[in-house]
């Protein structure tokens, strides 16, 4: 039952995977990325725990998945250790690798119950979090009852990926953060964390009032790896990070174990790509790899086409952003978005892209 548990332990380093984003990394994007470029893990959007308490809808869509997308670790956020405790155990029994608790989140929504980056301020509440999480997860490897589950949870996604029996493994717990509140401080903060030693930390290198403003600092993400170091403890940076290239360059500078890259993968399931040639063509990068046009449009339709099918027609207006994104830097591109952004199902997108899909 122990072994493979900490999946974070058998990745290659640097690890080099994809940032959670709320709206965009669903299980329809998820997938598109997962066939066209591996990373070497992914997160859901985030969850939250109470509404998963309350059966919310809405919230157990989060967790979805697809096992193509493996590893793969639910992001959970909130505020109430005893909700912590009892979604530890739904997300180990849908079979997920992993469980990932968000102190990162600057949205005021979020912050002013005392859940994402407000929990950077309360190290005590932070520290509970972690150990209920566990306890829930320990609770579940020893046997909960799998009916008490069902009754707790009864809407959600139970479509068995694997036999609920085999998922009884102790999964590992990370926690994914910022550098502060208002301030830098993180070396303060990294050692609360590291008391309740997560399988990982990822650190997004802003405060919480920087929002997504100004630049990351990874030299402050460096300082916690100086705190983090001989506590076995892999710290993951984040932030800004354009290329698989700059990404590896990053780690190697810094002493991270490795890096999540969330926007830079917006119309670009390429992003984790590795191109090994023997040697790269003189004055290149082996990362490199531009992508024809031909097929970034025609994955825009699978990716379209796949999305109709999940979350079908009714929610398509949420596939139009991820259009937007594909269509860039050719002739034509701006008048296409303003057209693609307005479609209302995929056949609509098929018929928009067709003029730039002709010719070998
Ligand atoms: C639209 C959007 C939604 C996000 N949602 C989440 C989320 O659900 N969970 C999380 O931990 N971070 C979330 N983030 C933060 C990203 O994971 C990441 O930390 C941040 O974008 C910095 O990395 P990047 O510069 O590579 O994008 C979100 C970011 C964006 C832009």
């Amino acid at each position: 039952m122990e072994e493979n548990a900490n999946f974070w332990s058998q990745l290659n380093r640097p690890i080099v995977g994809l940032s959670p984003m709320d709206g965009v990394t669903d299980p329809v994007f998820r997938t598109i990325v997962a066939g066209c470029a591996k990373p070497d893990l992914m997160m859901t959007e985030f969850t939250n725990a109470e509404g998963l308490c309350h059966g919310a809808e809405g919230e157990m869509s989060g967790l979805v998945y697809n096992p193509i997308e493996r590893p793969v670790v639910a992001q959970i956020y909130g505020a109430n250790p005893q909700a912590f405790f009892h979604v530890a155990q739904l997300v180990c029994a849908l079979g997920f690798d992993g469980l990932d608790i968000n102190m990162g989140c600057p949205a005021k929504a979020v912050s002013a119950r005392g859940c994402g980056a407000a929990l950077i301020g309360n190290p005590v509440l932070a520290q509970t979090i972690v150990r209920q999480a566990r306890r829930g997860i320990q609770a579940w490897a020893e046997g909960a009852a799998v009916d008490d589950l069902y009754a707790r949870f009864p809407n959600a996604p139970w479509q068995t990926h694997i036999p609920i029996e085999t998922t009884r493994r102790p999964i590992p717990v990370s926690v994914k953060t910022r550098l502060g509140i208002g301030q830098i401080v993180i070396r303060e903060w990294i050692k609360h964390l590291l008391e309740v030693s997560p399988a990982a930390i990822s650190i997004h290198g802003r405060t919480l009032s920087q929002g997504y403003r100004g630049l990351a600092s990874w030299d402050a993400i460096g300082d916690a790896v100086d705190v983090a170091r001989g506590s076995g403890v892999p710290i993951l940076g984040n932030g800004d990070i354009a290329s698989l290239e700059e990404a590896r360059r990053r780690a190697y500078e810094v002493g991270v174990d490795g890096v999540l890259i969330g926007r830079a993968a917006l119309g670009n399931p390429w992003l984790f790509l590795k191109v090994t040639t023997a040697r790269p063509p003189e004055g290149t990068s082996e990362y490199m790899q531009p992508i024809p046009l031909k097929k970034r449009l025609r994955t825009a339709i699978s990716h379209a086409r796949l999305f109709e099918k999940i979350r079908g027609r009714a929610r398509f207006s949420a596939m139009r952003k991820h259009l937007g994104w594909y269509c860039y830097g050719f002739p034509g591109a701006a008048a296409l978005r303003s057209q693609i952004v307005r479609v209302q199902n995929s056949t609509e997108v098929e018929d928009l892209l067709a003029p730039y899909l002709t010719g070998a």
